[in-house]
Protein backbone atom coordinates (compact mmCIF):
# COMPACT_ATOMS: atom_id res chain seq x y z
CA UNK A 1 0.00 0.00 0.00
CA UNK A 2 1.44 3.36 -0.93
CA UNK A 3 0.35 6.16 1.63
CA UNK A 4 1.14 9.91 0.97
CA UNK A 5 0.91 12.58 3.37
CA UNK A 6 0.76 16.66 2.98
CA UNK A 7 1.32 19.01 5.73
CA UNK A 8 3.22 21.72 6.90
CA UNK A 9 4.86 20.14 9.70
CA UNK A 10 5.95 17.18 8.31
CA UNK A 11 7.95 16.47 11.74
CA UNK A 12 4.33 15.76 13.34
CA UNK A 13 4.56 12.23 11.39
CA UNK A 14 7.92 11.09 12.63
CA UNK A 15 6.52 8.93 14.63
CA UNK A 16 5.07 6.84 11.77
CA UNK A 17 9.19 5.41 12.03
CA UNK A 18 8.29 3.72 15.09
CA UNK A 19 6.60 0.58 16.36
CA UNK A 20 4.54 -1.74 13.91
CA UNK A 21 4.38 0.40 11.09
CA UNK A 22 7.95 2.16 11.25
CA UNK A 23 8.72 -2.07 10.59
CA UNK A 24 6.00 -2.33 8.12
CA UNK A 25 7.62 0.98 6.14
CA UNK A 26 10.77 -0.99 6.79
CA UNK A 27 9.81 -4.47 5.28
CA UNK A 28 8.28 -2.79 2.48
CA UNK A 29 4.81 -3.44 3.09
CA UNK A 30 3.82 0.37 3.51
CA UNK A 31 5.39 2.59 1.77
CA UNK A 32 4.94 5.95 3.10
CA UNK A 33 6.17 9.54 2.03
CA UNK A 34 5.22 12.83 4.01
CA UNK A 35 5.35 16.09 1.53
CA UNK A 36 6.13 19.56 3.13
CA UNK A 37 2.78 21.74 1.89
CA UNK A 38 5.41 25.04 1.77
CA UNK A 39 7.53 23.44 -0.98
CA UNK A 40 4.80 24.21 -3.03
CA UNK A 41 3.70 27.96 -2.26
CA UNK A 42 4.17 30.42 -5.18
CA UNK A 43 5.87 33.22 -2.81
CA UNK A 44 9.24 33.45 -1.71
CA UNK A 45 7.53 34.12 2.07
CA UNK A 46 6.39 30.26 1.64
CA UNK A 47 2.81 32.07 2.02
CA UNK A 48 0.27 28.49 2.57
CA UNK A 49 -2.96 30.50 4.25
CA UNK A 50 -5.07 34.16 3.97
CA UNK A 51 -8.10 35.84 5.15
CA UNK A 52 -11.54 34.27 4.56
CA UNK A 53 -13.81 35.86 1.99
CA UNK A 54 -16.82 37.17 3.83
CA UNK A 55 -14.81 38.04 6.72
CA UNK A 56 -14.24 36.02 10.19
CA UNK A 57 -11.62 34.89 12.59
CA UNK A 58 -9.12 32.56 11.33
CA UNK A 59 -6.93 32.12 8.22
CA UNK A 60 -7.82 29.64 5.12
CA UNK A 61 -5.33 27.28 3.19
CA UNK A 62 -4.82 29.15 -0.26
CA UNK A 63 -5.78 26.66 -3.14
CA UNK A 64 -2.73 26.41 -5.43
CA UNK A 65 -0.36 25.27 -3.41
CA UNK A 66 -2.73 22.13 -2.48
CA UNK A 67 -3.31 21.64 -6.32
CA UNK A 68 0.21 21.87 -6.92
CA UNK A 69 0.65 18.95 -4.02
CA UNK A 70 -1.33 16.83 -4.76
CA UNK A 71 -0.71 16.95 -8.48
CA UNK A 72 2.99 16.31 -7.95
CA UNK A 73 1.67 13.32 -5.00
CA UNK A 74 -0.24 11.64 -8.03
CA UNK A 75 2.14 12.34 -10.35
CA UNK A 76 4.71 10.50 -8.59
CA UNK A 77 2.19 7.57 -7.87
CA UNK A 78 1.43 7.03 -11.21
CA UNK A 79 5.56 7.39 -12.08
CA UNK A 80 5.66 3.94 -9.59
CA UNK A 81 3.08 2.32 -11.37
CA UNK A 82 0.10 3.22 -8.70
CA UNK A 83 -3.07 4.07 -10.27
CA UNK A 84 -2.58 8.02 -11.12
CA UNK A 85 -6.16 9.59 -11.54
CA UNK A 86 -5.61 9.12 -15.15
CA UNK A 87 -8.95 7.01 -15.63
CA UNK A 88 -11.98 8.09 -16.95
CA UNK A 89 -14.53 8.17 -13.73
CA UNK A 90 -16.60 5.74 -15.02
CA UNK A 91 -13.78 2.91 -16.06
CA UNK A 92 -13.94 -0.39 -14.05
CA UNK A 93 -10.52 1.40 -12.14
CA UNK A 94 -12.88 3.23 -10.80
CA UNK A 95 -12.30 1.60 -7.16
CA UNK A 96 -8.42 1.68 -7.74
CA UNK A 97 -8.16 5.86 -7.83
CA UNK A 98 -6.34 6.93 -5.35
CA UNK A 99 -8.67 8.24 -2.16
CA UNK A 100 -7.96 11.97 -0.56
CA UNK A 101 -8.63 11.55 2.85
CA UNK A 102 -9.24 15.09 4.67
CA UNK A 103 -9.14 15.28 8.20
CA UNK A 104 -12.02 17.24 9.49
CA UNK A 105 -14.36 17.81 12.55
CA UNK A 106 -17.05 18.30 9.55
CA UNK A 107 -16.11 14.48 8.05
CA UNK A 108 -18.10 11.53 8.27
CA UNK A 109 -16.74 9.67 11.71
CA UNK A 110 -13.69 7.30 11.18
CA UNK A 111 -14.53 3.70 12.31
CA UNK A 112 -13.12 0.64 12.57
CA UNK A 113 -15.51 -0.14 9.50
CA UNK A 114 -14.02 2.62 7.57
CA UNK A 115 -10.38 1.33 8.21
CA UNK A 116 -10.80 -1.96 7.00
CA UNK A 117 -12.59 -0.42 3.84
CA UNK A 118 -9.44 1.57 3.50
CA UNK A 119 -6.95 -1.03 4.30
CA UNK A 120 -8.06 -2.39 0.66
CA UNK A 121 -6.98 0.05 -1.62
CA UNK A 122 -3.98 1.03 -3.28
CA UNK A 123 -2.56 4.52 -2.74
CA UNK A 124 -4.08 6.87 0.37
CA UNK A 125 -3.48 10.25 0.38
CA UNK A 126 -4.24 12.18 3.62
CA UNK A 127 -4.15 16.36 3.62
CA UNK A 128 -3.74 17.67 6.55
CA UNK A 129 -5.20 20.49 6.82
CA UNK A 130 -4.48 23.96 9.32
CA UNK A 131 -6.16 26.75 10.37
CA UNK A 132 -10.31 27.34 9.48
CA UNK A 133 -9.47 24.61 6.83
CA UNK A 134 -8.68 24.33 2.99
CA UNK A 135 -10.11 26.65 0.21
CA UNK A 136 -13.45 24.53 -0.58
CA UNK A 137 -12.61 24.43 -4.70
CA UNK A 138 -9.49 21.90 -3.76
CA UNK A 139 -11.99 19.33 -2.59
CA UNK A 140 -14.20 20.07 -5.64
CA UNK A 141 -11.00 19.56 -8.14
CA UNK A 142 -9.54 17.02 -6.38
CA UNK A 143 -12.46 14.82 -6.89
CA UNK A 144 -11.71 14.95 -10.64
CA UNK A 145 -9.21 12.29 -9.83
CA UNK A 146 -9.53 11.23 -6.11
CA UNK A 147 -12.06 9.40 -4.48
CA UNK A 148 -12.03 12.31 -1.75
CA UNK A 149 -13.22 10.97 1.85
CA UNK A 150 -13.63 13.87 4.54
CA UNK A 151 -12.91 12.37 7.68
CA UNK A 152 -13.25 12.96 11.61
CA UNK A 153 -11.80 11.11 14.21
CA UNK A 154 -14.76 12.41 16.40
CA UNK A 155 -16.75 15.75 17.71
CA UNK A 156 -14.24 17.67 19.05
CA UNK A 157 -12.06 19.82 17.65
CA UNK A 158 -7.94 19.53 16.66
CA UNK A 159 -5.77 22.11 15.45
CA UNK A 160 -4.96 19.92 12.67
CA UNK A 161 -5.10 16.86 11.00
CA UNK A 162 -2.22 15.77 12.23
CA UNK A 163 -2.82 13.53 14.93
CA UNK A 164 -5.59 12.50 13.41
CA UNK A 165 -3.89 11.35 10.39
CA UNK A 166 -1.46 9.13 13.11
CA UNK A 167 -4.22 7.51 14.08
CA UNK A 168 -5.72 6.73 11.00
CA UNK A 169 -2.53 5.33 9.37
CA UNK A 170 -1.97 3.34 12.76
CA UNK A 171 -5.65 1.94 12.21
CA UNK A 172 -5.65 1.15 8.39
CA UNK A 173 -2.06 0.27 8.39
CA UNK A 174 -2.34 -2.86 10.88
CA UNK A 175 -5.09 -4.25 9.07
CA UNK A 176 -2.63 -4.56 5.79
CA UNK A 177 -1.70 -8.17 5.17
CA UNK A 178 1.69 -8.94 6.71
CA UNK A 179 1.62 -5.72 9.26
CA UNK A 180 0.68 -7.94 12.83
CA UNK A 181 2.72 -10.81 13.06
CA UNK A 182 -0.25 -12.97 14.10
CA UNK A 183 -3.54 -11.84 12.40
CA UNK A 184 -5.43 -13.66 14.90
CA UNK A 185 -5.27 -10.67 17.43
CA UNK A 186 -7.05 -8.68 14.65
CA UNK A 187 -10.15 -11.20 15.39
CA UNK A 188 -10.78 -10.75 18.72
CA UNK A 189 -9.66 -6.68 19.32
CA UNK A 190 -12.85 -4.35 20.41
CA UNK A 191 -15.12 -3.21 17.57
CA UNK A 192 -14.30 -6.18 15.30
CA UNK A 193 -17.30 -8.02 15.89
CA UNK A 194 -19.55 -4.91 16.98
CA UNK A 195 -18.10 -5.01 20.38
CA UNK A 196 -15.91 -4.15 22.98
CA UNK A 197 -13.37 -6.47 23.78
CA UNK A 198 -13.68 -8.71 26.96
CA UNK A 199 -11.36 -7.98 30.25
CA UNK A 200 -7.57 -9.59 30.06
CA UNK A 201 -5.34 -10.27 32.78
CA UNK A 202 -2.24 -11.87 33.69
CA UNK A 203 0.15 -13.52 35.84
CA UNK A 204 0.54 -13.89 38.88
CA UNK A 205 -3.52 -14.92 39.39
CA UNK A 206 -3.53 -13.54 42.73
CA UNK A 207 -1.96 -9.61 43.04
CA UNK A 208 -2.38 -7.89 45.58
CA UNK A 209 -5.31 -9.35 47.41
CA UNK A 210 -6.86 -9.27 43.77
CA UNK A 211 -7.85 -12.46 41.99
CA UNK A 212 -8.40 -13.27 38.41
CA UNK A 213 -12.10 -14.45 37.25
CA UNK A 214 -12.17 -18.27 38.64
CA UNK A 215 -13.21 -19.66 35.29
CA UNK A 216 -9.99 -18.53 33.72
CA UNK A 217 -8.33 -21.02 35.43
CA UNK A 218 -10.98 -23.70 34.52
CA UNK A 219 -9.50 -24.95 31.18
CA UNK A 220 -12.96 -25.54 30.20
CA UNK A 221 -12.49 -23.41 26.46
CA UNK A 222 -16.07 -23.71 26.18
CA UNK A 223 -16.87 -22.08 29.66
CA UNK A 224 -14.13 -19.51 28.68
CA UNK A 225 -15.51 -18.58 25.54
CA UNK A 226 -18.68 -17.76 27.24
CA UNK A 227 -17.47 -15.87 30.26
CA UNK A 228 -15.75 -13.50 27.40
CA UNK A 229 -18.99 -13.09 25.29
CA UNK A 230 -20.97 -11.84 28.61
CA UNK A 231 -18.10 -9.90 29.27
CA UNK A 232 -18.17 -7.99 25.92
CA UNK A 233 -22.10 -8.37 26.03
CA UNK A 234 -22.05 -6.20 29.34
CA UNK A 235 -19.05 -4.08 28.93
CA UNK A 236 -20.46 -2.85 25.69
CA UNK A 237 -24.27 -2.11 27.23
CA UNK A 238 -22.66 -0.44 30.28
CA UNK A 239 -20.21 1.62 28.39
CA UNK A 240 -21.61 2.31 25.07
CA UNK A 241 -25.01 1.39 24.58
CA UNK A 242 -25.04 3.24 20.87
CA UNK A 243 -23.09 0.08 20.04
CA UNK A 244 -25.85 -2.93 21.25
CA UNK A 245 -28.52 -0.80 19.37
CA UNK A 246 -26.49 -1.16 15.87
CA UNK A 247 -25.74 -4.94 16.68
CA UNK A 248 -27.38 -7.32 13.99
CA UNK A 249 -29.79 -9.61 15.77
CA UNK A 250 -28.78 -12.54 13.78
CA UNK A 251 -25.11 -12.59 15.08
CA UNK A 252 -26.59 -13.18 18.48
CA UNK A 253 -27.44 -16.48 20.23
CA UNK A 254 -30.06 -17.34 22.73
CA UNK A 255 -27.52 -17.03 25.63
CA UNK A 256 -26.67 -13.48 24.22
CA UNK A 257 -29.91 -12.48 24.69
CA UNK A 258 -30.23 -13.44 28.41
CA UNK A 259 -26.66 -11.92 29.38
N1 LIG B 1 -9.10 18.28 12.47
C1 LIG B 1 -9.57 19.04 13.46
N2 LIG B 1 -10.39 18.37 14.24
C2 LIG B 1 -10.47 17.10 13.74
C3 LIG B 1 -11.17 15.94 14.10
N3 LIG B 1 -11.99 15.88 15.15
N4 LIG B 1 -11.00 14.84 13.34
C4 LIG B 1 -10.22 14.87 12.27
N5 LIG B 1 -9.52 15.96 11.88
C5 LIG B 1 -9.64 17.06 12.61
Amino acid sequence: MRLDVVSIFPEYLAALDLSLIGKARRDGLLELTVTDLRNYATDRHRTVDDTPYGGGAGMVMKPEPWALALQDVLDRGAADGHTGGAEEPTSPAVNQRPVLIVPSPAGQVFTQEVARELSEREHLVFACGRYEGIDERVIEWARESFEVRPMSLGDYVLNGGEVAVLAMVEAIGRLVPGVIGNPESLVEESHSDGLLEYPVYTKPASWRDREIPEVLLSGHHGRIARWRRDEQLRRTARRRPDLIEDLDPALLDKQDRDV
